[in-house]
């Protein structure tokens, strides 16, 4: 559990997780606490064939955000959608509940069910990564993925096989990340 880290989705390769993995690696997402029982967030799995449609979001998004952009961060910007054998989007949902639970609670909860499976990943030696971006909630993007106007992307995942480790990120002292109530 202390041992995972990041992996940039350009340094995640085939094979991705079976469908027996992944399956668990939703299973643990599941687990995460929900306040009020409202399931707040969900996932999109990004198949090969969408890949494309994702890139060209990605595209327009960034022409929209940078009318300047050049040919060369045009191409890597759809590149970006096919990185990974395994990606998935994020997304919390931020509308009405009954009962009201505070957007706040929302994010934790989805931060809890990513956390359960990124540890699942890392337990059958899957490397995964989360990023996002200022393409995220792009309207090109939101499109893509058809979220309803309550749903906002979060982040994205991936998994796959890792290709090369870089060094992990020195990690807090408990002594730094914790104190007693004075
Ligand atoms: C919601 C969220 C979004 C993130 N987006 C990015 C991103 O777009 N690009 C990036 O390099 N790292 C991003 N990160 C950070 C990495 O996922 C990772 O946590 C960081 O590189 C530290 O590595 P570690 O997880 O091994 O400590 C994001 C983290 C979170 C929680």
């Amino acid at each position: 559990m202390c041992a995972r880290s990041h992996i940039a989705p350009k340094r995640l390769v085939a094979p991705g997780p079976t469908a027996e993995e992944l399956d668990l690696i939703f299973t643990a997402a599941a687990q995460a606490p929900d306040h009020g029982n409202i399931q707040p967030w969900r996932f999109i799995l990004v198949p090969q064939e969408k890949r494309a449609a994702l890139g060209q979001a990605f595209t327009h998004a960034l022409q929209e955000r940078d009318a300047n952009a050049s040919e060369t961060e045009l191409n890597i910007a759809y590149e970006k959608a096919f990185r990974a054998p395994c990606l998935i989007l994020a997304v919390v949902n931020q509308g009405p509940t009954e009962p009201e639970i505070p957007y706040h609670e929302r994010q934790i909860a989805l931060g809890c069910a990513i956390q359960n499976m990124l540890l699942m990943a890392h337990t059958l030696s899957i490397g995964s990564g989360i990023t996002s971006g200022q393409a995220m909630n792009s309207r090109f993007v939101r499109e893509v993925f058809r979220l309803t106007p309550n749903e906002e992307a979060m982040c994205c995942l991936t998994f796959g096989q890792v290709i090369t480790y870089k060094s992990k990120r020195k990690r807090s002292n408990v002594s730094e990340i914790v104190s007693s109530m004075e």
